[in-house]
C-alpha cells in the first residue's frame, strides 16, 4: 500500500455514506452543504472581477495582504475581539488545519464537542493526534462537569464552534469564562489552545480571546461565498 499510514488511519466520514444514499433518492432535499440558495451578489462578482482586472493576480505574502490582516483586525477590534495577529487562509479549513499543524505533537489528545463538524476528528487524527469527544447531548450545551472530566495531561486543544455546525448551539458567556478562566487553574497545564469557529454571526458574538485562543472566521457561506 503506498498511501501514508496516517491517511490509512481515518475511517470514512458518516457524511460521505448520507451523501451516496442521497444519490440514490428520487428528488431528495438537499440540506447537507452549507450553500444558500442564492447565487452569490452581483456587487461581490463585480468587485472581484475589477481587481483581476486591475492586475492583483500575483501570489500574496504568505499570511494574506498586509492590509487586508490590518482591516479585519479593526473589525474584530471594534466588536471586542483582541487578536495578536491575524492571518488569511483560504477558508476557515486551511486555518484550522495550519493551526493544529503548528501545535500538536504526537499523542496529543484534542477535545472536541459530540456532534460537532465533522473535520475536526479527520485534521486531528492526520496529524497524529488524538481526538477525544465530549458528550454535548440531550440539548447540545458545553457543560463544564463533562469537559472536566475528559481533560487528561495530554489534552493540548479543545475545540468549541459557536454557533456550532450542526447544532447551532452557542457556547454561553459562562462556558466561555471558565474555559478563559480555568488558564493557569490546575487543569491549566492540560489544555493551551481553544479553537473557536464563528461563522454566522453579525457582530453579536462576543467572544474575549485569549493568548493561548486561536479564532477562525469565515465569511463563506453566509455570504455565498464557500471557501472564501
Ligand atoms: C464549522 C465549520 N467549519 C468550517 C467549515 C468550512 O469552512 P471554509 O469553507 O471556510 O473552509 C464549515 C463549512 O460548512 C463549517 O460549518
Amino acid at each position: 500500500m503506498w498511501l501514508a499510514q496516517r491517511v490509512q488511519r481515518v475511517r470514512p466520514s458518516g457524511v460521505r455514506k448520507i451523501f451516496d444514499l442521497a444519490r440514490k433518492a428520487k428528488d431528495p432535499v438537499n440540506m447537507s452543504l452549507g450553500e444558500p440558495d442564492f447565487d452569490v451578489p452581483v456587487p461581490i462578482k463585480e468587485e472581484a472581477v475589477e481587481w483581476t482586472r486591475k492586475g492583483f493576480n500575483k501570489y500574496p505574502p504568505s499570511g494574506g495582504i498586509p492590509e487586508l490582516r490590518e482591516k479585519l483586525s479593526a473589525y474584530l477590534k471594534a466588536r471586542d475581539i483582541f487578536c495578536e495577529d491575524v492571518v488569511i487562509t483560504p477558508g476557515v479549513t486551511g486555518g484550522i488545519l495550519l493551526a493544529l499543524m503548528v501545535t500538536l505533537d504526537p499523542g496529543d489528545e484534542v477535545l472536541i464537542p459530540d456532534p460537532s463538524f465533522v473535520m475536526y476528528e479527520y485534521q486531528t487524527s492526520l496529524l497524529g493526534g488524538t481526538p477525544v469527544f465530549f458528550d454535548t447531548y440531550p440539548d447540545f450545551t458545553l457543560r463544564e462537569e463533562l469537559l472536566r472530566r475528559a481533560i487528561t495531561k495530554k489534552t493540548k486543544i479543545i475545540i468549541i464552534n459557536s454557533p456550532n455546525n450542526p447544532t447551532g448551539a452557542v457556547c454561553s458567556r459562562r462556558s466561555w469564562r471558565w474555559l478563559h478562566g480555568s488558564r493557569g487553574k490546575r487543569i491549566s497545564s492540560s489544555f493551551r489552545t481553544i479553537f473557536t469557529s464563528v461563522s454566522f454571526m453579525k457582530g453579536k458574538a462576543r467572544h474575549p480571546v485569549s493568548a493561548s485562543c486561536v479564532r477562525t472566521s469565515s465569511p463563506s457561506e453566509g455570504s455565498r461565498r464557500p471557501g472564501a
